[in-house]
C-alpha cells in the first residue's frame, strides 16, 4: 500500500489545507500592501501637505507661505518667504533637509521626528504649489 494510492483522502485533505494556508498568506501580503500603500506609497498630495503646513508652519511662515506672520516681527532672521524665487529654485532634497534638520542659528527647528517621509513629501508638494 503506497501513501498516495492507499490513503487518497488524507492527501486531499492535506492539499486542501495547504492551499488554504497559502491563500491566507497571499491574502495577508495583499492586505499589507494595500494598507501600507495608502500611507507610505501614495503619491505626494499638496492638499494633505497644506493641512500639515497650517498646523505646524503657518504661524511662522504665514498662512500663504510668504513669511508674513505675527511671529516674523520677533524672529531674526525672519521666517523665509517660501513662495520666493530663492526658495523655489532650491531642489526638493535641499528643502527636505531643512525641514527635517532645521537651520542652526535660526528659529527653524528640525521636524525630522514629527513627520513621516510621506508627510514631508506632502508638505513639499504643497510648498511647490505656492510658486507664483
Ligand atoms: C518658529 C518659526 C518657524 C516654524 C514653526 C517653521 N519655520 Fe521654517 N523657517 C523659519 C526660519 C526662521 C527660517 C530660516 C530663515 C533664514 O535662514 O533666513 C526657516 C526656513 C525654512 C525653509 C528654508 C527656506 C530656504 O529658502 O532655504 C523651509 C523650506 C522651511 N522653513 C519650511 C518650514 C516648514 C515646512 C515648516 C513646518 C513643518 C516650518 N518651516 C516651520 C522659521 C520657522
Amino acid at each position: 500500500m503506497t501513501w498516495s494510492g492507499g490513503r487518497p483522502s488524507t492527501r486531499v485533505v492535506w492539499q486542501a489545507r495547504c492551499k488554504l494556508s497559502q491563500r491566507f498568506v497571499v491574502g495577508m501580503v495583499l492586505s499589507v500592501v494595500v494598507l501600507e500603500g495608502r500611507s507610505a506609497w501614495a503619491a505626494p498630495d499638496a492638499e494633505r501637505g497644506k493641512t500639515l503646513y497650517m498646523e505646524s508652519c503657518q504661524h511662522c511662515h504665514g498662512a500663504r507661505g510668504d513669511g508674513k506672520s505675527e511671529m516674523a516681527a520677533y524672529l531674526t532672521p525672519p521666517p523665509s518667504n517660501l513662495t520666493a524665487k530663492v526658495t523655489q529654485e532650491k531642489s526638493d532634497a535641499v528643502l527636505r533637509k531643512t525641514i527635517l534638520e532645521g537651520r542652526p542659528g535660526t528659529a527653524m527647528s528640525g521636524f525630522g521626528g514629527a513627520f513621516t517621509e510621506a508627510q514631508v513629501a506632502d508638505m513639499l508638494a504643497y510648498l511647490r504649489s505656492l510658486k507664483p
